[in-house]
Parts: C-alpha cells; structure tokens; sequence
C-alpha cells in the first residue's frame, strides 16, 4: 500500500457491513455497466475488477471472461465477495484484497481492467491510472464507470470544496468530482486512447441529482 491507502481500507472497511444494502440502489447502474462492457469482453480474456467492493460487479461480469481477478483495497469488502462465492460458485472468479500498487502484478497481465466507481474516491487517482496501463497488455481495455459531475456547474466547485474539508478532518475518505472532459483528459494522457463514452443512469437520491456515471471505454494503443 501507498500513501494513505491504509486510513482509506480503514474506512471502507467500517462501510463493508452496510455496503451490500445499497447494492439495490446499484443494480440498475451495474445491469448499464455490463451492457455497456459486453462488447469489450472475449471469452479468453483475463479481467482485473479494480476497487470491486462486495464483488457484485465481478459476479455479473466473471461469466463472461476466462478469469476476473477482483481487488480491493478493503478486507472486509473481500470477505463479504468471497462469503458469496461459497455460496455461488462462478468458474474464473477470485478476490483479493490489496492495491494496485503492490508487487501481485506483472506488466501487461491484463486484457481488460474494470473500475466502477473508484476513480473519484482515489486520491492518487492519476498514478492508478498510470499503473492500470501498466497493467493493460497492448490491445486491452480499460472500462471504467465514474461518479462525475455536468461541466461549469458551480455546484460542482460547492461540493469538491465541502468534501475536500471532510476528508480533511477524516469525516469521509478523499471523493472529488471530475467533468466527463478532464476524466477523459486523464485517462488519455494515462497513455490510453478513448474509444465510446455513455453516460449512465446514477444513484437517484435528491442530493446526487447533479451526478451522473461516465462510463468510458479506452484501448492501450501500446
Ligand atoms: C463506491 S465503492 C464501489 C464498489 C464496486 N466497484 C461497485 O461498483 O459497487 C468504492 C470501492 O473502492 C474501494 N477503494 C477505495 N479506494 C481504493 C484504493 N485506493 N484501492 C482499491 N480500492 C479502493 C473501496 O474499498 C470500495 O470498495
């Protein structure tokens, strides 16, 4: 682990109990996320699920691929996905808990890495995506589905100005909303070049009206 990676396991950690009951909430964006991915999978393929939570993404996408790895950076969140894989078993499937930037992974391990949902709770969220292309072989993909917010929007300034003070006092872990344009200026510069985006259907709580999921689909050209 880097950084502040163990106070963020810490945090999620304590979220790992409660997590699965807003799997509901995430169901409909998760159905969007596999429909979006489909067109991207082969069945020889090996996937990472990067920051895969309880693994109810992973579940969804396993059958699809070889073998998925899903990692997290949140024990807990790993054993409640393996709790589940004792109860459904999926060829290929498997979890560990850890980060990207441990030694688990060689170079271009990977034909395809999925985040859902992490980009913008990783405060080195620019150095990940410098190791996800690492980790991408030339030719693989990159899915990623992120929490962003509309272009201009002065709310969106109010809120990354509101979070940045409660992660500063550790009353949430880190979370900064990008604009579709600059996450995909990130993912670019990452080495990555950008083949579809679509925007997704979101949380539909009052106070997240004003986010919506990016998801981008990006190849590593070499
Ligand atoms: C909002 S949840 C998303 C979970 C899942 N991908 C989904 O779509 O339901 C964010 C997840 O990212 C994980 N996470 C946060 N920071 C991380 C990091 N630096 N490395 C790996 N995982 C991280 C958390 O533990 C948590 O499980």
């Amino acid at each position: 682990m880097i950084g502040n990676e163990a106070g963020t396991a810490r945090f999620w950690d304590k979220r790992a109990a409660t997590y699965d009951k807003t799997e509901a909430d995430n169901e409909q964006l998760h159905s969007a996320i596999v429909d979006r991915s489909l067109g991207f999978l082969g069945s020889d393929d090996v996937a990472l699920d990067y920051g895969c939570g309880t693994g109810a993404l992973s579940y969804r996408l396993a059958p699809h691929v070889k073998a998925l790895h899903g990692m997290d950076i949140s024990k807990r969140m790993i054993d409640t996905a393996r709790d589940r894989a004792d109860l459904e078993h999926v060829e290929g499937l498997r979890f560990s808990a850890g980060s990207i930037f441990d030694d688990a992974f060689e170079p271009d391990s990977f034909d395809v890495i999925i985040t859902s949902q992490v980009l913008h709770v990783m405060s080195n969220g620019d150095e990940a995506l410098d190791r996800i292309h690492g980790l991408v072989k030339p030719g693989g993909w990159f899915l990623s589905t992120t929490p962003c917010m509309h272009e201009g929007q002065s709310v969106m300034k109010l809120a990354n100005r509101a979070l940045s003070v409660a992660s500063a006092v550790r009353a949430i872990p880190y979370m900064k909303f990008s604009t579709g344009p600059d996450l995909e200026r990130s993912i670019s510069e990452a080495g990555f070049e950008i083949h579809e985006t679509a925007d997704l259907p979101f949380d539909q709580r009052p106070d997240m009206r004003y986010v919506f999921a990016r998801f981008v689909a990006a190849r590593k050209i070499h």
